[in-house]
């Protein structure tokens, strides 16, 4: 009888230990460095509310596949904070190996940050920042610097009015501003609202939020149309589709968009799309969003895989594409960066 007793609990021992060793984050190692090692990832995105989000949620299926040695569970939060909340509980109730947060907004999340990080489940902050109490809540954070693209658009605006003999000209722009709370929509609108602090002949005439989205980019401009009408001079949108439904907006109720027109709209995110209206003047700057962030994401979870430190915050490179070639590079904060003039080759050469 005593031996069966030492059998059983030999053999519950064994299967135990290598229970242990099947777990992803015992042994170390990247997904894709031999050990065959499967590694479960939770990604809680934003939603669907744009081209940009598109290319981003394209961007991290394609990376955290099966044949690259991943599970990921994708989680569409339909740009709801409460949304990416259950999820994220849902995650750690999986036992997920990682957990990715593209936030909707920067606050409110230190309650559920630290539930994940009481369950050892390291948390990635990618695009959109978190603002929390204490940094240790999460691991890493990969995106962009929004307040710079911001700056980068307004240096752009202040040459180009420059360079067309109309920078002592009162000039009216209304900020077609992203969700509001969301770290892409507070950049681009400090960015703004610093420069017309700058500016004396800048006048914000209003702002209110599109959402990031075409229809209540639309939506939004046809009310201010009804409001400022040929007042305004330029429409500052904080995405490509605000700036779509904008310019719809503009051309049905009789404006004509463009550098030789009645008004310009900016635009922000540099998509395929957004870059065709580039080149037929339509939308007269882009600023670079960048949302390839699979492969940085992943570059992040390697490292952590085999033990090595990781940049606690990692801004990404981005370029600023314009309608012509009037400005050719604009200074921000000391540093020169290029102003791309947008061709159709240009836009070939590009993913997203
Ligand atoms: O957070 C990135 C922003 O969110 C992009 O500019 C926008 O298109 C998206 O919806």
């Amino acid at each position: 009888m005593r031996k069966k007793l030492v059998a059983v609990l030999m053999t519950a021992c064994m299967a135990l230990s290598l229970a242990a060793c099947g777990s992803s984050k015992s042994t170390g190692g990247s997904a894709d460095s031999g050990d065959n090692k499967q590694i479960t990832v939770g990604f809680s995105q934003v939603g669907a509310e744009s081209d940009w989000r598109t290319a981003n949620s394209k961007s991290m299926k394609e990376t955290f596949s099966e044949a690259n040695g991943y599970k990921l569970i994708f989680d569409d939060a339909q740009q709801k904070q409460e949304n990416q909340i259950s999820a994220i509980r849902n995650f750690i109730q999986q036992e997920v190996d990682y957990i990715v947060l593209a936030p909707v907004t920067e606050s409110g999340w230190d309650t559920v940050l630290k539930e994940a990080k009481d369950a050892k489940i390291p948390v990635i902050i990618v695009d959109r920042m978190v603002k929390v109490s204490d940094d240790s809540l999460y691991t890493a954070w990969v995106g962009s610097n929004f307040e710079l693209e911001g700056k980068k658009a307004c240096a752009w605006l202040d040459a180009y009015l420059k360079a067309n003999k109309k920078d002592s000209e009162k000039i009216n722009i209304v900020d077609i501003q992203g969700t509001i709370g969301a770290s892409a929509q507070i950049g681009r609108t400090n960015g703004l609202e610093a420069a017309v602090k700058e500016h004396s002949n800048w006048n914000l005439l209003a702002k209110e939020s599109g959402e990031f989205t075409q229809a209540k980019g639309q939506e939004v401009m046809e009310s201010m149309i009804k409001q400022y009408g040929k007042d305004i001079d330029v429409v500052y949108c904080e995405n490509d589709n605000e700036a779509f439904g904008a310019i719809d907006a503009l051309t049905t109720a009789g404006y004509k968009v463009g550098p030789d027109g009645d008004v310009i709209v900016m635009s922000f995110d540099s998509t395929n799309a957004g870059l065709t209206d580039v080149t037929n003047g339509k939308i007269i700057l882009d600023t670079e969003c960048n949302p390839l962030h699979g492969p940085r994401v992943k570059e992040i979870i390697d490292k952590l895989q085999a033990n090595q430190t990781v940049d606690k915050q990692q801004y990404v490179d981005e370029e600023i594409f314009a309608a012509d070639d009037t400005v050719k590079s604009v200074t921000v904060d000391g540093k020169e960066y290029a102003v791309t003039a947008t061709t159709k080759d240009v836009i070939s050469k590009r993913a997203y």
